[in-house]
């Protein structure tokens, strides 16, 4: 196990993780105690407007994967229209490896609901929902305790500490569906339809829930939004790089000593993570990975340096995506792993436009052929073409996400797929599991 250093553990910026630790963290008297709802009382001082500058002066872009500037999506909400706005918190945590929304609503929960409270006043909501995944029975039995005591002292409900202003919270459990993270399936989904992606444009900040002005954000993303109000734009802009603000939750999974969550600057590298998580595990050696779930690109040992931040991953080929990194190591099959993922893409896929509905289906069976010993030369051409008419022609992102690992585990690792073809590896999988893959 390797210790880190103390230049090492500098990295770490608790402001997210900072009471996880803490006895009875979620708890609204612990909470209270370590600066509760104190951005919320500043907050209410505010105008609404100048709150939503504030978040575009600090740079926070969105936690859900796609980096989107959170001030500036609360900017797009049409104000004056007569009509009602939503904000709508995107708890689903779907994406594999992804581990970050979980223990937050778990450990603290209301600097969840306090941040809802601010960006609802922000945006001029009304009503506000949390859309958690339906599995997550323990984080969703917090997140509800934490918003009755929130009720309770009169943080929620009808004119909140005495400002004049309203809110309603609702936590709403899906039914487990990742498709049901993508923005606008959570929003029919939270509707009462089938969680189905809707065709944009209109946008949500337009026609969004129940076709009025909503914003919907990731879970990190609302719960920055307190220690924004407290610390300032020029505090949360201290951490990070230039156009990748703040910290952020990087969760590490896989073949790492110490696995779990690590909240660091923004443009922290893996090299600088794995040191913090005490190093891979003992008789393994780091062969490939994932810098932001499995609908990210993956990234080899040679990119131990990159800064992990949007830009960085980016110019390194792959997507920040939820900065969950999945870590695996010479005795890991990229062809076997990637198989896995297409599997779950394959389960997930909502079905509704074609190139990811059969796409997917199509590609496990290849798979399938190359693990059990029976793959040719010619399936990886039709894996990459399959590819090509996944991305960049699916109805949403699910699709564009199946194809990262199939693409970039053939560029980095595709003598592992020959070894199978040619016989050098063993077959994986046997003739029985092979069934259907014709
Ligand atoms: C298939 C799919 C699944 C997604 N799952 C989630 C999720 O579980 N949580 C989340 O916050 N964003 C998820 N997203 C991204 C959301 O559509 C949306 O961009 C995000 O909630 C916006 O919040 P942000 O601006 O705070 O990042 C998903 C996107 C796709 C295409
Ligand atoms: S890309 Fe997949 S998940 Fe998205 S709409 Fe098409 S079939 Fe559904």
């Amino acid at each position: 196990m390797t210790t880190p250093r103390p230049e090492t553990l500098a990295k770490l910026t608790p402001v997210l993780t900072k009471r996880w630790l803490s006895p009875d963290a979620w708890r609204i008297g612990t909470y209270e105690q370590l600066d509760g709802y104190a951005a919320l009382r500043k907050a209410l001082k505010a105008h609404p407007d100048d709150l939503i500058q504030l978040i575009k002066d600090s740079g926070l872009r969105g936690r859900g994967g796609a980096g989107f500037p959170t001030g500036l999506k609360w900017g797009f909400i049409p104000q004056g229209d007569g009509k009602p706005h939503y904000l709508v918190v995107n708890a689903d945590e779907g994406e594999p490896g992804t581990c970050k929304d979980l223990p937050l609503m778990t450990h603290d929960p209301h600097a969840l609901v306090e941040g809802v409270i601010i960006a609802s006043y922000a945006i001029r909501a009304s009503r506000a929902y949390i859309y958690i995944r339906g599995e997550a029975v323990h984080a969703a039995r917090r997140l509800r305790n934490a918003v009755q005591e929130a009720y309770d002292k009169g943080y929620l409900g009808r004119n909140i500490l005495r400002s004049g202003y309203d809110l309603e919270l609702v936590v709403h459990s899906g039914a487990g569906a990742y498709i049901c993270g993508e923005e606008t399936a959570l929003l029919d989904s939270l509707e009462g339809f089938r969680g189905q992606p809707r065709l944009r444009p209109p946008f949500p900040a337009t026609h969004g829930l129940y076709a009025s002005p909503t914003v919907v954000n990731n879970v990190g993303t609302i719960a920055s939004v307190p220690p924004i109000v407290l610390g300032g734009a020029d505090w949360w802009k201290s951490m990070g790089t230039e156009k990748s603000s703040g910290p952020m939750i990087y969760s590490l999974s896989g073949r790492v000593v110490n696995p779990g969550q690590y909240e660091c600057s923004m443009g922290v590298t893996l090299r600088e993570l794995l040191e913090l998580a005490g190093g891979m595990q003992p008789g393994h050696n780091l062969r490939f990975w994932t810098p932001g779930g499995s609908s990210t690109p993956l990234l080899a040992a040679e990119h131990l340096d990159v800064p992990l931040d949007f830009e960085g991953v980016a110019a390194a080929g792959s997507i920040l995506g939820t900065t969950a990194t999945q870590i695996f190591s010479d005795q890991d099959c990229p062809v076997y792993a990637t198989y896995r993922w297409l599997e779950f893409y394959h389960h997930e896929s909502c079905g509704k436009c074609t190139p990811c509905r059969e796409g997917n289906y199509w590609m496990v069976r290849v798979y399938r052929r190359i693990l059990a010993g029976q793959g040719t030369h010619e399936d990886l051409e039709t894996l990459l073409d399959t590819c090509d008419n996944i991305l960049g022609r699916s109805f949403c992102g699910l699709g564009d996400g199946a194809t990262s690992s199939v693409t970039s585990s053939l560029q980095y690792f595709k003598q592992d797929y020959l070894d199978y073809i040619e016989g050098r590896t063993a077959p994986k999988l046997s003739d029985k599991q092979l069934v259907g893959a014709h």
